[in-house]
């Protein structure tokens, strides 16, 4: 098989689309991040990666916490909008009609509308050039019971976007086997 050369900045696939909440009270902000992944699960981490420009950057930095909230396909709209505009700009709870909730551990708070949140603390930054990646412990997570099945998300159920070469997917086609299909 002949293969095509590609650049080494190429995502890899397929990417989260999640919403991201920080800071709090009327400075809380919305901002969403593709560069979301879970890198340690005891105890629970999961990094983002954001770019200093960004004006969550600062909200970030001085609290050091942060809420990860997955939207459904059916909140892509309000995700790009937030992935799309600044909270210099406008307040994109306002605008979106989207509602704070209290989070149970962190100061952040959460988007109620979104089904599923996870709170996390920031336990370790890294400037590794383009983005500054965040290591966040996972103290609470959260789900609406319909996306729920044996303690863990039901892949059944499971209606959240993915992201990959600028396109929003939809992964909603049922599991395609179970971890250990292979195994006797
Ligand atoms: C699908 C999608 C994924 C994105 N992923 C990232 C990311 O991983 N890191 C980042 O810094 N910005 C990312 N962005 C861009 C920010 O969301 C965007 O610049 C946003 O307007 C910043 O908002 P703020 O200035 O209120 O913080 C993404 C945008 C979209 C639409």
């Amino acid at each position: 098989m002949k293969k095509s050369e590609l650049s080494p900045k190429i995502s890899t696939f397929p990417m989260p689309v999640a919403v991201i909440s920080v800071g709090t009270g009327e400075a809380a902000n919305l901002i969403t991040l593709a560069y979301v992944g879970k890198v340690c699960h005891d105890p629970p981490i999961i990094a983002i990666s954001i770019r200093p420009n960004r004006h969550s950057y600062k909200l970030i930095e001085n609290l050091g916490e942060f809420v990860i909230n997955y939207p459904t396909i059916e909140q892509l709209r309000e995700t790009d909008y937030i992935g799309t505009h600044s909270g210099r700009d406008v307040n994109k709870w306002n605008h979106l009609n989207l509602t704070k909730e209290n989070a149970s551990v962190v100061q952040v708070p959460m988007i109620k509308e979104f089904p599923w949140n996870m709170e996390c603390k920031v336990i370790k930054r890294v400037e590794f050039g383009s983005h500054i990646c965040y290591f966040g412990k996972v103290v609470a997570t959260h789900s609406d019971p319909n996306y729920v099945q044996n303690e863990t998300l039901n892949p059944e159920e499971f209606n959240f976007p993915a992201y990959i070469a600028g396109n929003y997917l939809q992964l909603k086609k049922g599991a395609l086997a179970r971890h250990g299909f292979t195994v006797e």
